[in-house]
């Protein structure tokens, strides 16, 4: 099918091993229609010949900003009107960060800088070097400015590392730029996103939380921000940036979650509890931190019970809207997500088994399954982006 007729995709190359993936990406975006224009990084064409990009794609590849022949065609400003789209893939480290920092010193950076059409990267390097800092964050600044971040996959990889940093498969590149050309499923619509962890004061300087990072929260916001939707996100204590285009509530304590939520839920069509939300408080907060005795090794904390915010959210009246939670389980996962789609009366749930390391809290990535009344959907090890991206297109198809 031609789902991808008349389109305009500058597929850009940098130097990664995944650059021989390029050749396959290539033919099969042209089979659906597209128009594929290729931009190589000199570091590219260590790894796959323009003359094989050249053949694949039928048009002249660009290589040189500072070609007088190729400026005399097709110039760096045209091809940056031309496109509908800017796929960066594979998107290396060097490239991110020197997009990051707004640099033109070849032709690709230059063109990123010139075009204002919408720009899709898709890292691919090593594991250490994608999960340093310096590349997190210059992914989040790309994030920040509005740029779409496809992937990366977990896995092994071509130095024998395992872990994030694959490139996307040439077809599942070829999905994400279909849904982007898609008609947006979730436009007019609103949807509102707990996150992150809540702290529950002891006294002034002490509180009782949990391990959650707001990772996969963030990237559901961030997902149903590209997918169209409006997007509010009540974000417990978390030290991460908001999404592009996102609304954000800081809150602290469950209460103040709940607060928030209740405010927030009947203003939305969707309501996702992905937050981890502290079943209980201390019964009281110490007003002055409380001083170590030297009669007893030991200090009793009475708990009470926090409101279930979800549950409370699912039991409205009126206005309610799609309610959708978490479950995040260390045994039984399916029996236990079953049981809280049932308990909390929500329309969806997302399990996920947090005793496997690499996935649930505090990682990069997660494996999910999703369930509702009548059916159940596994979405494998990924990346916390496109797990998020599956399960905001799982929720569109079921409004
Ligand atoms: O933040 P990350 O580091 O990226 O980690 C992601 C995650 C593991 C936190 C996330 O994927 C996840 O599983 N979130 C739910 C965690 C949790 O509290 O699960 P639960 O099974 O205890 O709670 C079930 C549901 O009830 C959840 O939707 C939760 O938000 C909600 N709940 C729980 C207690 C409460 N008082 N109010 C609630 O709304």
């Amino acid at each position: 099918m031609q789902t991808l007729a008349g389109k305009k995709i500058l597929l850009g190359i940098s130097g990664g091993i995944a650059a021989y993936k390029c050749a396959e990406l290539t033919r099969r975006l042209i089979e659906r229609g597209a128009e594929v224009q290729i931009v190589m990084t000199k570091a590219a064409k260590e790894f796959i010949t323009p003359l094989t990009m050249q053949a694949v794609s039928g048009r002249p590849v660009s290589d040189s900003l500072l070609d007088p022949a190729a400026e005399a065609s097709m110039g760096h400003i045209e091809l940056a009107k031309w496109a509908d789209l800017v796929l960066l893939a594979p998107a290396t480290a060097d490239l991110i960060a020197r997009m990051s920092a707004g640099m033109g010193n070849d032709l690709l950076t230059t063109l990123v800088l010139a075009t204002d059409a919408p720009v899709a990267v898709s890292p691919a390097m090593n594991q250490q070097m994608y999960l340093n800092l310096a590349t997190q964050e210059n992914i989040a600044t790309l994030k920040r400015r509005g740029m779409h971040i496809w992937g990366p996959a977990a896995g092994e990889q071509a130095c024998g590392d395992v872990g994030p940093g694959r490139m996307l498969e040439p077809m599942q590149l070829v999905e994400q730029c279909e849904q982007f050309f898609t008609a947006k499923p979730l436009e007019g619509k609103s949807v509102v996103i707990t996150a992150g962890p809540t702290r529950e004061a002891i006294d002034p300087v002490r509180y009782i939380s949990n391990h959650s990072s707001g990772k996969m929260g963030f990237a559901l916001a961030q997902a149903a921000q590209q997918l169209g939707a409006q997007v509010t996100l009540i974000a417990g204590p978390v030290s991460l940036p908001t999404p592009f285009g996102v609304k954000r509530i800081d809150v602290d304590s469950a209460l103040s979650m709940h607060a928030a939520a209740m405010e927030q839920a009947t203003e939305h069509n969707v309501f996702i509890g992905c937050a981890a939300v502290a079943d209980y408080r201390p019964d009281t907060i110490a007003e002055q931190k409380i001083k170590k005795t030297d009669d007893s090794d030991k200090m009793t904390v009475t708990m009470v019970k926090n409101p279930d915010i979800i549950a409370s959210v699912a039991a409205l009246e009126q206005s309610r809207p799609f309610t959708v939670g978490f479950a995040a389980e260390t045994q039984d996962v399916a029996h236990y997500a079953r049981t809280k789609l049932a308990k909390k009366n929500l329309d969806m749930i997302c399990a996920n088994d947090v005793s496997v390391e690499g996935q649930g809290f505090n990682s990069n990535d997660n494996a999910i399954t999703v369930y509702w009344k009548d059916g159940e959907q596994s979405l494998t090890l990924a990346s916390k982006q496109l797990i998020a991206s599956q399960i905001m297109a799982t929720i569109a198809d079921k409004l």
